[in-house]
């Protein structure tokens, strides 16, 4: 599965305004929104949420972290296989509300490759980054989680993250996430090399979710 960049991840993480229902109509009205200014937008949704959500848009679809199986006997698991058919696009890992480990890493990209999903691996550091790229996901999304859902983003507070993580990985591999609510936020990440951003809680939570999402889109552009 390729991904078209630059892109935008909306993680809905388990917000009340973004799960169920909410998240459905959440998605669905971000599906619009990418139609209408041409920009790709995916959104990660809540386990219990993804067969709901990827039935009723056809912009991509992840998941919020997967374990690295397919059919069988794994009670509890959300097995990577299951989803493909539910119209599941590929997954988030390592978040760093849901980390990992390394065995659980190789196993859930190897049946992401397998099974045609596309992997977008977070990583806390430029240190961490660079430790990732031996799993070989698709992207890796760089996020300090000190300013995740914070007031400060991190292309205002740690830039330097980003520049130090496409040098280290090339265009067209890093997202850049944690606080990110502004226009502004999005032009520093794009200047400094970044392909996309990862973003929750300034859209999820802001009062009018699409008049936000719009302008970061658009900053990205
Ligand atoms: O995955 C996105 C993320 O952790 C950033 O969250 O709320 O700072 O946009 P937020």
């Amino acid at each position: 599965m390729n991904f078209n960049l630059p892109l935008v991840i909306v993680n809905f993480k388990a917000y009340q305004e973004s799960t169920g229902v909410n998240g459905q109509n959440m998605a669905k009205d971000i599906e619009r929104l990418a139609n209408e200014i041409g920009v790709n937008i995916a959104v990660a949704v809540q386990a219990v949420d993804l067969a709901l959500i990827a039935a009723s848009v056809s912009i991509p679809v992840l998941a919020q972290h997967v374990d690295g199986v397919g059919y069988g006997a794994f009670t509890g698991h959300i097995p990577v296989t299951i989803l493909k058919p539910l119209g599941v696009d590929g997954s988030l890992l390592n978040h760093s509300e849901r980390r990992i480990g390394d065995d659980h890493m190789a196993a859930a990209i190897a049946q992401m490759k397998i099974d045609g999903m596309f992997s977008v691996v977070c990583a806390e550091s430029v240190e961490e980054c660079e430790y990732l790229v031996k799993f070989n996901p698709d992207l890796i999304a760089i996020e300090p989680p000190d300013l995740i859902g914070g007031e400060v983003s991190v292309s205002t507070a740690k830039p330097h993250l980003i520049s130090d993580a496409v040098k280290i990985l090339g265009s067209n591999r890093v997202l850049v996430g944690a606080g990110i609510k502004t226009a502004n936020d999005v032009k520093v990440a794009k200047e400094l090399g970044a392909c996309g951003i990862l973003v929750a809680s300034g859209v999820v939570r802001a009062p009018k979710p699409m008049d936000i999402l719009r302008e970061l889109c658009l900053a990205l552009k």
